[in-house]
């Protein structure tokens, strides 16, 4: 079967975003993570009265994945209002398990696309045990 495109990627996010419970910010946003294996699995940001306790939509969509066993990705699809590109906190918790990730969002333009690379060049790993040694 036929790789998903990029546009049906990213109606997979937009009807994520349908989902999203955002009373205090108004601002739904939806993701679908394409896993190397072609499974997708999308996600909502969930707020929450302690505002602190709020969640992304990636992060969902991520952690949805990995509970389930998957940990190889290949893009995320991002759907917003206003076309964003995923927070800080969402582009590190990326990065543990896609440093090669490509992101795509729907800009004025059309799909406009950037690797998790670009958008987190400097993404914190661990020092490995040996490294620790060294220090
Ligand atoms: N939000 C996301 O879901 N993803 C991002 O990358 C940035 C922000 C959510 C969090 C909050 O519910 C709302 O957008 C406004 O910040």
């Amino acid at each position: 079967m036929d790789r998903i495109s990029d546009d049906q990627l990213l109606k997979l996010a937009r009807e994520a975003s349908l989902k999203a419970h955002a009373p205090y910010s108004a601002f739904p946003v939806g993701a679908a993570l394409l896993s190397s294996d072609g499974t997708v699995f999308t996600g909502c940001n969930i707020e929450n009265a302690s505002y602190g306790l709020t969640i992304c939509a990636e992060r969902v969509a991520l952690f949805k994945a990995v509970s389930e066993g998957v940990k190889d990705f290949d893009t995320l699809a991002l759907w917003a209002e206003k076309p964003s590109w995923p927070c800080g906190a969402c582009l590190q918790c990326l990065a543990e398990f896609a440093p090669d990730l490509r992101v795509i969002r729907l800009g004025e333009a059309g799909v406009e696309e950037r690797s998790l690379k670009e958008l987190l060049p400097l993404a914190f790993h661990l020092p490995s045990a040996t490294e620790n040694e060294r220090e």
